[in-house]
């Protein structure tokens, strides 16, 4: 498939062909997004804090951090457009600061667009980077690296001035310039709202299915992990069985030494150079 671009992405949204997205976070994942043409964005999210670095939540994620991940994410994306989030602390600053990160991570981790938590207060920050030729996604709805201030993980947009405020958020992060927005756990009729008020393509988790897009975190619809499933979520495959299956196998073939086998998994040596050896 033809690489993904911003164009390729409202002409989708024009005929309302939703619009595929997935995270990744190493080499191996994004080999794994870009193995089927149907995937249409690679997401390096800042889920990489809890998924691959053990973080109790993205709030601690650095900005290095995120390079260093990305670069490895570059190295095995192929037609999906690469997008990486922008980690807590490192556009919040001030406009410029968040431009010179935006950079690093263009310049440094090759992606090729940068998403932002945050609503109408961001604008000028979204506008700054656009302005300076940054693709930006917004990220409207919950907004994970404000856990702590929000006392956790909760939907959004369930009272009248929630809802009011979603869409004030979006409307005017698309006039700030953002080129989609993700839209995190919302009611399904305000998820569908949203959709109906934006130009740009809405990207839902746990939005409902009438945005333009969906995303989920890798690992979840993998089922690498067996832990708190959110009710968004849904288990496409069931990966961490057949993975520590294979691991239990394998410890138990060691230490009962049926592996390796001395026929077939080994190497030989000429028997006459064995003798001179010895
Ligand atoms: O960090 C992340 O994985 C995300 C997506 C789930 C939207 O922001
Ligand atoms: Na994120």
């Amino acid at each position: 498939r033809k690489k993904v671009t911003l164009s390729t992405l409202s002409s989708m949204n024009a005929k309302k062909t939703p619009i595929t997205m997935i995270t990744a976070y190493d080499y191996p994942t994004a080999l794994a997004c870009s193995s089927t043409p149907l995937t249409d964005i690679t997401l390096i999210g800042d889920s990489l804090a809890q998924v691959c670095l053990g973080l109790p939540s993205t709030t601690q994620l650095t900005l290095d951090e995120m390079i260093h991940h990305s670069r490895a994410v570059t190295r095995g994306t192929t037609h999906p457009l690469l997008v990486a989030d922008m980690p807590f602390g490192s556009y919040q600053v001030s406009s410029e600061r968040a431009l010179l990160n935006a950079l690093r991570l263009i310049k440094e981790a090759h992606v090729e667009a940068v998403k932002l938590e945050g609503g109408a207060e961001i604008a000028p920050t979204v506008r700054r980077l656009v302005d300076a030729g940054i693709p930006v996604m917004a990220h409207i709805g919950l907004q994970p690296q404000k856990h702590t201030s929000l006392s956790g993980y909760k939907v959004q947009g369930r009272s009248v001035e929630s809802a009011r405020r979603l869409i004030h958020d979006a409307l005017a992060l698309q006039e700030a310039g953002a080129f989609s927005t993700v839209v995190e756990a919302v009611p399904r009729e305000l998820g569908k709202y949203v959709t109906e008020q934006l130009k740009i393509p809405t990207i839902g988790i746990g939005a409902g299915p009438w945005t333009s897009g969906q995303v989920l975190v890798l690992n979840d619809l993998l089922g690498t992990w067996s832990g708190h499933k959110a009710k968004f979520v849904r288990r496409f495959a069931n990966l961490k069985d057949v993975r520590d299956a294979g691991i239990h196998k394998y410890a138990e073939a060691v230490r009962d030494q049926s592996f390796p086998d001395p026929e077939t998994e080994s190497y030989t040596i000429d028997p006459r150079v064995w003798e001179r050896f010895l």
